[in-house]
């Protein structure tokens, strides 16, 4: 008896064991087929529908072959499970099996005209240029290239921005769909942290999306979008919002403050230094007014005991790989953050723990 459930149990967890591995090595399937369900506008189909929408409706709505409408209903029943959909019952029927498709919290985000859409920013990590590195990180393992980017492309990211003008597009697009999203809720939240700032600088600040938000909410701020010359050619200044060219390695212009947004988890610790005291020395002659504004991850250590914590965790764990295959920086924990900051001069620093799995830190000469 004792054996034969032994057996029993020995054969669930093997069974278990191999459906784990098998969840892991099709993950991929879920992004590709919101890719596709993103490309051929199903989210927008079914918002526009403005009521649950049945499946035969969705399929005559979409420019498909024929052919293929038998196969939409799977697509859609993937896309269901991981939460991207959900089926409503439709109104004005007693049919319970009468059901039609809405969107979800998480595809209402990816619609195109949703004013914080992370589609860009999806659309942007599964372009092939992007993926590329993922097959190569074994061999970056075994040679002394900076990135698996690198060995995938023989130039680093930035360079690679710099020679294709398509990449540099999307690429800053996709940074540009993140940024409406963040600078949103800083707005909303962090209020405070903008008090008493006349003149800010915005580095590695793209094409501009935090800046003009932040001078639209504080037009007494004036800001300077300063980034790589190709990222801001052919910006437009406005009244209080400049875009400047230059590399934060050798100067960033003098302000009240400096925000870093995405910026140091891109870059490994030597590198995040240099970057940090260039900062201080732009904040230089505004003694303690001056402050920079870090917008990043804070990495737990712990994995968390509940379902969101676990999920944040994840996210930070994804973000990390992230920096190590395409660029060469890394997500950091607070100890790893508190050194930094100590390292190049800062007295003190303040945590808000306000954006998921981003953090806002406010960093004091
Ligand atoms: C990950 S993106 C973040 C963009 C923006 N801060 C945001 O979060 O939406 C990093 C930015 O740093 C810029 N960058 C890279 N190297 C730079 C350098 N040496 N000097 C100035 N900017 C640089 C890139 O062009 C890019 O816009």
């Amino acid at each position: 008896m004792v054996e034969s459930q032994d057996k029993e149990l020995a054969a669930t967890r093997l069974l278990n064991a191999q459906t784990q591995i098998w969840n892991h090595t099709f993950n991929f399937i879920i992004s590709m087929s919101l890719k596709s369900a993103i490309e051929l506008n199903i989210p927008d189909i079914i918002h526009k529908n403005g009521k649950p929408m049945p499946l035969p409706l969705l399929i005559s709505s979409l420019q498909i072959h024929p052919s293929k409408s038998p196969y939409i209903h799977r697509l859609m029943r993937i896309l269901t499970h991981s939460g991207f959909f959900s089926l409503q019952k439709l109104p004005q029927t007693s049919n319970p099996l009468e059901e039609g498709y809405v969107l979800t919290e998480a595809s209402t985000l990816l619609l195109k005209d949703h004013p914080l859409s992370a589609t860009p920013f999806f659309l942007a990590m599964l372009d092939p240029v992007l993926r590329k590195p993922w097959y190569e990180i074994t061999n970056w393992f075994q040679n002394d290239d900076p990135s698996s980017f690198h060995t995938a492309h023989g130039k680093t990211f930035w360079e690679y921005a710099k020679v294709d003008p398509n990449f540099n597009h999307f690429f800053n697009e996709a940074m540009a769909s993140d940024a409406s999203l963040v600078i949103s809720v800083v707005i909303d939240k962090c209020k405070e942290v903008f008090k008493g700032i006349k003149s800010l600088v915005d580095v590695g600040g793209g094409t501009g999306t935090v800046a003009k938000a932040i001078v639209r909410a504080f037009p007494e701020i004036e800001c300077i979008v300063f980034d790589l010359p190709h990222v801001i050619d052919g910006l437009q200044d406005s009244r209080n919002l400049k875009f400047v060219g230059g590399n934060m390695f050798e100067a960033i212009p003098p302000s009240d403050a400096i925000l870093l947004k995405w910026i140091l988890h891109d870059w490994k610790d030597e590198e995040s230094l240099r970057i940090l005291k260039k900062c201080k020395e732009g904040i230089a002659g505004k003694g303690k007014a001056g402050k920079v504004i870090i917008i990043d991850m804070i990495i737990e250590n712990d994995k968390g005991d509940d379902h969101i914590t676990d999920k944040l965790t994840e996210n930070q764990l994804l973000f990390d790989m992230l920096m190590m295959v395409l660029l060469t920086g890394k997500e950091r924990n607070e100890t790893e953050w508190a050194k930094l900051i100590v390292s190049a001069g800062f007295t003190d620093y303040k945590i808000y723990p306000v954006l998921g799995s981003r953090s806002l830190i406010e960093v004091y000469p």
